[in-house]
């Protein structure tokens, strides 16, 4: 059914380029979704931007010896280009440093204070001994007091998935140089979860259609709610917005309490560079509209518990009660749509570890759509999953190149050189019929999939049909019925078949392979765009906002984001009828075949190294 869909996407750290193992959680499942979305008429707003705070933008920074705005300004452009070079069709995708971003937040902030959910409170917090700076929760490791699990960062247990304090770990050290960390007195804001646990259950609770695994751990979660710390002593991050706090340089709002706001941030920003700036309401405070998050399971916790926890506070929805603010009451996610890790040879991907794939040296060679292929179809949708060349290799080679790439040579090539056009069928067969229906029928199966986001049995369900279409074609054999004079109305009847199919084919695969699926509608003797691509646009940082405190960015800076005009495009969700007469090229394979070598070596770029030596 066609809706006002706000897709909402993780927003990647801007402190390194990004893996394989980036896109499959957030990535190529949010396109796919929007892009379903579009086909069926909803109104889609799809945002994201990179999240340039935090310690790893710190970390980073120190390490290649520049400041983390240039830090911060060279990896966002990186990704830019490589998220638009993987055709991800977003309206916007900013950044988080912006003078707009930092007054969302620093409202967000305000209203959640003024209605009591912030809680100001001595804690303490952890320092270096031998430096006496204050040490970043996630550069503390230790032994987590929940599931007893060794490595267990300050701010997370990656084990058990739960947020921690590092005050908590047992036997915490310093990761930078090993030492034990003091702790000290330090004053900060804390989110009052356990005053916004009731409403959070009532709304958890309401949840229908996620995935099981998603909605269970969130469920947990409502188990051990404590007062959380959203402020860290930190010189980088957006300026605690109150008197006495924002020109205090050396505290700052923590990191996950601004990225979350992102989402309504960029729905700002669109509206604003769009030309109708109270354009966003309709995403956000229309009840009607629902909202889908899209991210790896690293992530839940703050889609699940934080961010609606800030909504519900900001709305004045817990126990305290209160007033919305001027951006009224804003909705909830409906769903929070977690994949699990893409891993190479085992281990999560991993920079450190040197087992790092990268979007921009995959896309290079091999476009787009491979990847996005073998991310819907082998993905970490449900489980955790192991990238190999192997696998990937084969499911080129065997799937996109011999099942769907032949099948659209095969039966365009065939109607170019018996009629320079589509012909026109004579009186249809049975097995014209019984294929034509399945493929018709195959609009709700994957629609439905789609809809709720299991991408895999989408893709699967179209494959399927060209599964079958194949079949088909085998079993007509029009190849035969060509040399056959007598045959020619037969034979019009079956490469006319052939074609639709390989339409309404074209048209199922149209979200996952997009770049390809323009290259078919053209085949088919088609124009016009039938799938809209991003571009990368240059903008200037000069919306009308008030940001206060220390450290604010300046007016004036540009920086590039991704957009698009994806209302113009002709791909629509079920079928366009192919029109005989239509004239047929001598057509180009859509996909090259992969050199099986490449299986056991792997690229030049990232090869296949030996097991290490115990
Ligand atoms: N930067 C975070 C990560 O890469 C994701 C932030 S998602 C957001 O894990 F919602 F907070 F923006
Ligand atoms: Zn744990």
């Amino acid at each position: 059914m066609a809706k006002t869909v706000l897709t909402a996407v993780a927003w990647p750290y801007a402190n390194g380029p990004r893996h394989i193992g980036h896109v499959a959680g957030f990535g190529v499942p949010s396109d796919v979704f929007a892009r379903y979305h579009r086909m069926i008429g909803s109104d889609v707003l799809m945002v994201s931007g990179t999240d340039e705070h935090g310690t790893p933008l710190l970390v980073q920074a120190e390490k290649e010896g520049v400041s983390v705005q240039e830090l911060a300004d060279r990896y966002n452009r990186q990704i830019v280009h490589d998220l638009a070079g993987l055709g991800l069709t977003y309206d916007l995708f900013t950044r988080t440093t912006t003078r707009n971003h930092y007054a969302v937040t620093q409202e967000l902030f305000r209203g959640l204070h003024e209605n009591g959910y912030m809680i100001r409170q001595t804690t303490m917090g952890a320092i270096s001994p031998s430096t006496g700076r204050t040490l970043p929760d996630r550069y503390i490791e230790g032994t987590c007091p929940i599931c007893g699990a060794g490595g267990a960062r300050g701010d997370q247990c990656d084990a058990c998935g739960n947020q921690l304090d590092p005050a908590d770990l047992v036997d915490p050290v310093s990761k930078i140089n090993g030492e034990t960390p003091e702790f000290v007195e330090t004053e900060h804001f804390l989110l009052d979860l356990p005053s916004l646990a009731e409403a959070l259950g009532d709304w958890l609770r309401e949840r229908r259609d996620w995935r099981p695994n998603v909605l269970k751990f969130s469920l947990n979660l409502l188990e051990d709610l404590r007062p959380r710390a959203m402020s860290r002593d930190i010189d980088w991050g957006v300026p605690i917005p109150l008197d006495g706090w924002a020109d205090n340089n050396a505290k700052k709002l923590y990191v996950w309490f601004d990225a979350v706001v992102g989402y309504l941030s960029a729905s700002i920003e669109w509206a604003y560079r769009s030309g109708d700036p109270e354009a966003w309401r309709r995403w956000w405070t229309d009840p009607e509209a629902v909202s889908y998050y899209f991210m790896g399971k690293d992530n839940i916790t703050f889609h699940s518990q934080i961010w609606p926890a800030e909504l519900l506070g900001y709305d004045g929805r817990g126990a305290k009660g209160g007033e919305p603010g001027p951006f009224g009451t804003l909705g909830l996610p409906t769903e929070v749509v977690s994949s699990e890790y893409l891993t190479m040879s085992g281990s999560k991907f991993s920079s450190s570890k040197g087992v790092v794939i990268y979007v921009k040296d995959f896309l290079a060679e091999f476009g787009p759509d491979p990847l996005r292929y073998f991310i819907a179809v082998a993905g970490p949708e449900n489980n955790d999953t192991d990238f190999t060349w192997d696998e990937f290799v084969r499911r080129i080679n065997n799937e996109l190149v011999g099942s769907w790439g032949n099948l659209v040579n095969r039966t365009v090539s065939m109607a170019h050189k018996n009629f320079g056009q589509v012909p026109e069928p004579g009186e249809l067969a049975a097995e014209d019929r019984e294929l034509l229906d399945e493929a018709r029928a195959a609009f709700d199966v994957v629609g439905q999939a789609l809809g709720h986001s299991r991408f895999r049995a989408g893709i699967t369900e179209a494959m399927r049909i060209v599964g079958r279409a194949n079949q088909y074609v085998a079993a007509t054999e029009p190849w035969k019925l060509a040399k056959d004079p007598g045959q020619a109305e037969r034979l019009a009847t079956v490469l006319w078949t052939a074609l639709q199919v390989v339409s309404d084919a074209n048209t199922l695969l149209t979200p996952y392979l997009p770049a390809s699926a323009q290259q078919v509608h053209e085949t088919l003797g088609r124009s016009g765009v039938w799938a809209a691509m991003p571009r990368v646009e240059e903008v200037v940082d000069d919306m009308p906002v008030q940001p206060v405190g220390a450290g604010v960015p300046a007016e004036g800076r540009s920086y590039p984001v991704i957009t698009g005009d994806y209302r113009e495009q002709q791909a629509h969700w079920g079928r366009t009828d192919v029109v005989p007469g239509t004239p047929l090229a001598k057509p180009t394979p859509i996909f090259a075949k992969l050199d099986p070598e490449l299986a056991e070596t792997g690229p030049a770029w990232a090869p296949i190294q030996a097991p290490a030596e115990a």
